[in-house]
């Protein structure tokens, strides 16, 4: 039996990273819910196609009820929630500019989503992990959230709350046999990137690999590994035998 034989669900699995842990994750045997805002068909026909098992759900994150839909989807079609990607964030659709430019209801807009909408899907999924007996939450923060990131403040600040959340609810949920974990990557190659970057996406992905130790973008595919480890869990079952 695969590692991955639970039941996963995984937020913003519309388009870019998300699709790809989607894929990712149904090919290592999980059952996955693709949830977003977006349109997950794409996901779901390709995924399909493959074999893999897969459902979608829309979902808004900023909204506790949506969050509450999403997992009662979950369990109803598989039974139970093991992991829970918080990749859901406004990235590609967020305006960045100078700090002093960015506009209000732009700030208030991305922590809704990016902060407040990872605790939401937590509170909606952790009762249904509780009741498996543990699990995994792999939140997706950024490189900015360590890094910094010029002429995107609201971004980087929401990114990292989230690894300040993943840090105080990995020493709450730990009790419960769920583990909470972070992954910060730097400059990614997706549709959110180039939204994300517009005109000026080349010059500042060069400086970007410039800055690292490897010197190239990522791509989605370098991080599905990372993944797929954190929402694995044989090894630490096994260390309580
Ligand atoms: N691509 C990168 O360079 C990079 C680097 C570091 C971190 N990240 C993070 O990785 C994740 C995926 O990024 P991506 O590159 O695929 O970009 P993206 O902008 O396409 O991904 C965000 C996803 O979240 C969805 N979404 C937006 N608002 C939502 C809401 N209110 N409710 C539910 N879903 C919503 C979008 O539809 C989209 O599918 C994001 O959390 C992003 O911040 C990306």
């Amino acid at each position: 039996m695969s590692q991955l034989e639970g039941k996963v669900v995984v937020t913003g699995g519309g388009r870019g990273l998300g699709r790809a842990y989607c894929e990712a994750l149904a090919r290592a045997g999980a059952a996955v819910v693709a949830a977003d805002i977006r349109d997950t068909g794409g996901t779901v026909a390709a995924v399909t196609a493959a074999n893999g098992r897969i459902i979608g759900t829309a979902l808004n994150a900023a909204d506790m009820a949506s969050c509450e839909a999403m997992a009662r989807r979950a369990v109803d079609e598989f039974g139970r929630i093991d992991v829970l990607i918080n990749n859901a964030a406004l990235y590609g659709d967020t305006q960045g500019g100078r700090f002093d430019r960015i506009e209000q209801d732009e700030w208030d807009r991305t922590m809704a989503v990016n902060v407040r909408g990872v605790w939401q899907c937590c509170k909606a999924c952790v009762p249904a992990m509780r009741e498996a007996g543990g699990g995994s939450i792999i939140n997706i923060a950024s490189l900015a959230a360590v890094y910094g990131m010029p002429f995107g403040l609201h971004y980087a600040t929401s990114k990292a709350a989230v690894i300040g959340m993943t840090r105080s609810l990995a020493r709450e949920l730990g009790h419960d046999w769920i583990r909470v974990n972070t992954i910060a990557p730097s400059a990614v190659l997706t549709e959110g990137t180039d939204d994300f970057f517009g005109a000026k996406k080349d010059k500042l992905l060069q400086s970007v690999a410039a800055g690292q130790s490897l010197r190239k973008n990522l791509t989605t595919d370098d991080l599905v590994g990372t993944m797929l480890y954190l929402a694995s869990d044989a090894k630490w079952r096994l260390r309580l035998q």
